[in-house]
């Protein structure tokens, strides 16, 4: 399975926007990561649908969006219109068979479904959703927030994901976010997960390029 980056423009010099998207893309970077947080389901506010709809305009790469919020399900018609590629939303958020119908909605507008794990949800919780997502994010970090460290304790989640993905969905994905750059991405890498969202450790590297294109050699050393 490919190894791709999805830079968090979570990081990015939200001054001057249009520059960091072309430094991602220039970066070869694999999609763009946007954040959307609403201050009531994780303790922080990021940025709406008309940022990742204006981003849409002056970009080709893949917008991963990524749900923070309450009732994500009542946002799928502007996701799709603001350029949404892959919508990732919280398995806890809502009852199972909730989160279910929003993950076919996603489809049903032609976007790829993805669900996500928070830290203290184990694997087993992604499970049900499997049928319906192209993907599963692990949290690496509480969401909320860029820059935290790294939780290794979440490697033996990804790796138990990544066995019964494996053997019922091999086409599913792992993607993981939080504390993810050149120190993890091996350990993520190793585990199972080969979607890496990057945060910190790409938009504010010295050298954007350098950064991604070493992690993703780290990422391919280990599993491909
Ligand atoms: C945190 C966000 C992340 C964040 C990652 O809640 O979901 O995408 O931007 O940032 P880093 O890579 O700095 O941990
Ligand atoms: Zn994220």
């Amino acid at each position: 399975m490919k190894n791709k980056t999805s830079p968090s423009l979570l990081a990015a010099d939200f001054l001057h926007l249009a520059d960091e998207v072309k430094k991602a893309e220039l970066s070869g970077a694999d999609m763009l990561h946007c954040d959307v947080m609403d201050g009531v389901y994780v303790p922080n506010i990021s940025f709406g649908f008309d940022i990742i709809s204006k981003i849409n305009k002056i970009t080709e790469l893949p917008l991963d969006v990524h749900m923070m919020t309450c009732c994500p399900e009542k946002y799928l018609d502007v996701l799709k219109n603001s350029g949404a590629d892959i919508v990732t939303v919280h398995s806890d958020y809502t009852d199972k068979e909730a989160v279910i119908e929003t993950l076919k909605g996603i489809a049903e507008r032609g976007m790829k479904p993805a669900v996500s794990l928070k830290p203290k949800c184990p694997a087993e919780d992604a499970f049900d959703f499997v049928p319906y997502v192209d993907m599963i994010l692990v949290m690496t970090v509480e969401p909320g927030f860029g820059g935290q460290k790294f939780m290794a304790d979440m490697l033996p989640k990804i790796k138990t994901l990544r066995e019964y993905l494996d053997k019922n969905k091999p086409e599913c994905e792992i993607e993981v976010d939080g504390g993810i750059g050149k120190d993890t991405v091996g350990l993520v890498a190793e585990a199972g997960a080969n979607v890496f969202v990057v945060g910190t450790a790409s938009f504010r590297a010295d050298d954007m390029k350098e950064a991604l294109t070493d992690m993703l050699a780290i990422a391919d050393m280990k599993r491909e």
